[in-house]
């Protein structure tokens, strides 16, 4: 109310200034309360614009000796509407967006060469967790096909189920545990037949052990762990590799390693993880020296701790307020933390790059 009547004041303050002395206000000798009613009153209305649809035009010019006259030329120019702004599609986060052909096209060759357009990419462990994560980032970065290879056929199954809905991409499950050599090469050799050779490997299945002091640690158990992390990663490599071979294909093969292959964890004492992990690395090396002659690319994503089902485990809670502290970035890894890298990777534009080992880990490792 107190606005309103403000703002009557102020417009009738303006109007009543003389036109004349409007104009000389505007040179040098505007009154203070004259500039302010002036300026209040513009900011004030500055919002209100009327949209013309066309704006009228006077035109007075030495031959239409003005208004009285009658030769003024009076008319209007219409107003374009501005066009629409394009829509931006706001992505929902769990969707899986592909990206599209016509998309593609248009990039820049910098762009393109990070996309993994048409390739057939396999990965391990893609039920769940940060494989099935790295599966989606795949589907949106271009891959032609994306196929799981997981131990867990309700999981695998549904998870493949799911990326095929949302992407509308051709994905396979393949019921393969990484330690059973002529399952995975049955399973590779069908994956050439429905897509052709692999472009693509991400070794990421994997599980771990810890809180296990080594003088206590079962032997058995210490195998186990050892066959499905570190020749579970020889096997899946040399099967793929194979295929790539075979075909005459450069490709890459991307082995998720971890950090605790470069660093002993704490404060927890997980000594047969920590091997296994310094063994894939180590491994992924020794390929890519060997591989390079056949074009095949070897490197590892070494992630620091991960928010994944692998460590939500009750017995890890106050271990995870540590591992935390000791994390730059105060804060475990999330699911889909490493998709960026795994695309990079995988994609042409690392291509001068094998026998990394890139560690991703919030900067747990400075320390
Ligand atoms: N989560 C972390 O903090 C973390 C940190 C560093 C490295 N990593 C590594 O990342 C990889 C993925 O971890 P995650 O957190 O997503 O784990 P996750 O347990 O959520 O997923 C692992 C997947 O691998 C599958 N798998 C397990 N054993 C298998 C086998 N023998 N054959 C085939 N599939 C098998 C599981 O069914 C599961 O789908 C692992 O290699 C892990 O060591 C994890």
């Amino acid at each position: 109310m107190v606005s309103a009547v403000r703002s009557v004041r102020l417009a009738t303050r303006l109007t009543a200034v003389p036109r004349a002395s409007f104009m000389r206000s505007t040179t040098s000798t505007t009154s203070v309360a004259q500039r302010a009613a002036f300026s209040m009153s513009a900011r004030r209305f500055k919002s209100e614009v009327i949209k013309e649809t066309e704006v009228p035009v006077s035109v007075y010019t030495p031959d239409s000796k003005g208004v009285a006259s009658g030769n003024s030329d009076h008319f209007s120019i219409p107003v374009k509407a501005s066009r629409a702004p394009e829509p931006i599609v706001e992505h929902e986060e769990d969707a899986v967006n592909p990206l599209e052909d016509k998309v593609f096209k248009q990039m820049p060759r910098t762009l393109q060469r990070m996309s993994v357009m048409g390739k057939v990419i396999i990965i391990t462990g893609g039920a769940r967790g940060l494989g099935n994560h790295m599966a989606r980032a795949c589907a949106e970065a271009g891959a032609k096909a994306v196929v799981i290879f997981d131990a867990n056929q309700d999981l695998g199954d549904e998870a493949a189920a799911e990326l095929h809905q949302k992407s509308g991409l051709p994905v396979s499950f393949f019921k393969v545990d990484v330690r059973d050599g002529n399952a995975i090469n049955a399973a590779v050799q069908n994956v050439v037949d429905l897509y052709g050779a692999p472009d693509v490997l991400v070794n990421s299945a994997g599980i771990a052990d810890s809180n296990i002091p080594a003088e206590t640690y079962d032997p058995a158990m210490f195998r186990r762990l050892i066959d499905i992390n570190l020749t579970g990663s020889f096997l899946m490599s040399q099967s793929v590799g194979r295929a790539m071979m075979d075909a005459g294909k450069p490709g890459s093969i991307i082995l998720v390693a971890s950090m605790s292959g470069s660093i002993v964890n704490y404060p927890q004492e997980q000594s047969c993880y920590n091997a296994s992990k310094a063994g894939v690395i180590q491994f992924g090396k020794s390929l890519a020296a060997e591989w390079a002659k056949f074009g095949i690319r070897v490197n590892c994503i070494s992630p620091g701790y991960m928010d994944t089902a692998l460590n939500k485990v009750p017995a890890l809670d106050a271990q995870k307020k540590i591992w935390k502290s000791m994390t730059p970035q105060d804060r475990l890894g999330a699911v889909d933390d490493l998709n960026g890298l795994c695309v990079f990777l995988a994609s042409d534009s690392s291509s001068f790059m094998t026998g990394s080992n890139v560690i991703i880990d919030g900067g747990y490792t400075l320390y």
